[in-house]
């Protein structure tokens, strides 16, 4: 599906109040790494909300990005049980390693992963049991890694559907 129909899916699976817009959100910044305004104009376009509205729910979410950021974003979980199971490492080596054209690499508090420790989301994937050698291939094959916020969609259908 393009974007233009990805949005419009996400209208039929959130019919209703404003989480159609945060799932649209997801949507044009897993397109380009970033809220582009070519994206912004289809939202306008679809849900019927202003400029005004999308910017200001965007600009208070700190994961939103306003200006152009790679398509890949990688935050690792540095609080305490991975922590205890070297998250910290991994988040030095991968700022380290990263390219800044291609991921970009963020610290994120407890993502719930705690049994499954050091964890990290890679564009709101979940990565499991992280060590070395599967960080560096997230980082060199990011798009191996990445399922993106769609899978979930279908589920919360029964959810938000009328
Ligand atoms: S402490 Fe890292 S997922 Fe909970």
């Amino acid at each position: 599906m393009d974007l233009k129909e990805r949005i419009e899916n996400v209208k039929s699976v959130f019919p209703k109040g404003r989480t159609a817009l945060m799932a649209a959100l997801h949507e044009v910044q897993s397109e380009y790494g970033w809220l582009h305004p070519e994206g912004l104009k289809l939202v306008e376009e679809i849900l019927g909300y202003s400029e005004t509205e999308i910017f200001s729910l965007a600009s208070f979410y700190h994961y939103f990005h306003l200006e152009p950021a790679p398509r890949y974003k990688l935050h690792i979980c540095t609080n305490i049980t991975c922590m205890q199971k070297g998250a910290y490492d991994l988040l030095k080596e991968a700022v380290e390693k990263a390219d800044p054209k291609k991921v970009l690499v963020d610290e994120v508090e407890c993502i719930g992963l705690c049994d499954h420790a050091p964890a990290a989301l890679l564009n709101g994937t979940p990565l499991h049991s992280l060590d070395r050698d599967r960080l560096l291939d997230v980082l060199e094959h990011p798009e191996n890694y990445d399922r993106g916020y769609r899978a979930t969609y279908g589920d919360l259908k029964g959810l938000y559907g009328e």
